[in-house]
């Protein structure tokens, strides 16, 4: 087993480091540049039905409906239909109004997780087309998504060629989804008309970018240090991030408290002040992601606020921008990159401060108890 972790000390570890190289496994053989447009090896879908889409649902669980947050952002801005995210869970016995109009999308690392199986075909059963977003060769899932219970209805499945993920805590299988999701993003945009080929052609190169910068984001994981010191003695840490930062929030916040067993929320920076600013004083942790955005300074005055109240302020922060940095007692750089991909750059040193938190506090890094790495039963 320690050979399989190739001189890292855990699964998790690895898997971080695996992230470049799963991205462009993800996106490789499917862009096309000369064309401005994208290939959906494994999925069907017309342009007739794509421009019939009234809507699109996604289906997940834990770390796969983080990407579906995200994922329903890029969905919106490039193709310009309306995406709800939906708790597998949840949408199941919601009673849901989906229909010939609506795709689902379903979203998880190993195909089988029971809940969206079930989500999947609850949303067949009332008439909704159903494609899926899986790791996993084969699985539950993807056979599900294989067959329409229209002839000709949309099917199939993305696969995202992320290699086998063996830590629970999942990593490379988030950023592999994100990818995926910027993919099909991509591709309704042009079947829809929405998305021009030059200014796909730029998102497209934006993502080809990703694993170079990952690397660079990857090779400064010692300046994490420090924040998971400080993070280790904590009894809370709160995440904060808005637009397609939130999701990062979210996820950062679901890695702490898997692995390291610190309670953790992530909160939009917007909402700060309707109820965790009560929780600030100098024994909390902040974490924001402060990379340049659209409502970038906007996180910049909830850095202020967390300041002004004695709470210990830590930011990811776009290379070279001092004025965020000036605001953290710590800040962790990641390039900039388009508003859409910064979670796949901003991700990482939450995932690197999430383990060395675990680490310092001894957990077992890779069997985190109670959790599974896939949860087949309800
Ligand atoms: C479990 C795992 C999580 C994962 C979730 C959904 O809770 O521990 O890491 O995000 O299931 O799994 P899936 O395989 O459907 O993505």
């Amino acid at each position: 087993v320690a050979a399989e972790k190739e001189g890292h000390k855990h699964f998790m570890h690895k898997e971080i480091f695996e992230q470049p190289r799963a991205v462009a496994d993800t996106i490789r053989g499917r862009i096309s540049l000369e064309q401005g447009d994208v290939v959906l090896d494994g999925i069907e879908l017309s342009e007739a039905q794509a421009r019939g889409l009234e809507r699109l649902v996604v289906v997940a669980c834990g770390t796969s409906w983080h990407a579906g947050c995200s994922g329903a952002q890029m969905i919106e801005a490039l193709a310009r239909l309306p995406t709800e995210v939906e708790l597998a869970s949840e949408f199941r016995y919601s009673d849901p109004i989906v229909g010939p109009r609506t795709l689902v999308v379903a979203i998880s690392q190993s195909g089988e997780t029971a809940d969206t199986l079930a989500a999947v075909k609850e949303a067949k059963r009332r008439g909704a087309p159903a494609i899926a977003i899986c790791n996993v060769v084969g699985s539950a899932i993807p056979r599900e998504c294989a067959e329409a219970k229209e002839p000709g209805a949309p099917r199939g499945t993305l696969y995202t060629h992320a290699g086998p993920e063996i830590g629970v805590a999942s990593t490379k299988a988030f950023t592999t989804q994100l990818a995926a999701l910027f993919l099909l993003a991509v591709r309704l945009g042009r079947l829809r008309g929405t998305l021009a080929a030059d200014a796909a052609r730029t998102h497209l190169e934006a993502l080809r970018q990703v694993p170079l910068w990952m690397d660079q984001v990857i090779r400064q994981e010692p300046s994490v240090m420090p924040v998971a010191k400080r993070c280790a003695q904590a009894r809370d840490v709160l995440f904060l991030g808005r637009g397609a930062q939130y999701p990062v929030a979210l996820e950062g916040a679901l890695k702490l408290k898997e692995i390291s067993y610190i309670h953790a929320e992530g909160y939009a920076a917007g909402e700060m002040k309707h109820g965790p600013i009560a929780l600030i004083d100098e024994a909390l942790p902040v974490v924001v992601l402060a990379t340049k955005e659209p409502a970038y300074e906007k996180t910049l005055g909830n850095m202020e606020e967390v300041r002004a109240r004695g709470g210990l302020v830590f930011a990811v922060v776009s290379e070279g921008d001092t004025l965020a940095a000036g605001l953290a007692e710590v800040a962790l750089t990641v390039p900039h990159a388009p508003p859409l991909l910064a979670p796949l750059l901003s991700i990482l040193p939450l995932q690197f401060l999430a383990y060395h938190v675990a680490d310092l506090k001894g957990t077992d890094v890779d069997q985190p108890r109670n959790l599974a790495k896939s949860v087949t039963v309800e």
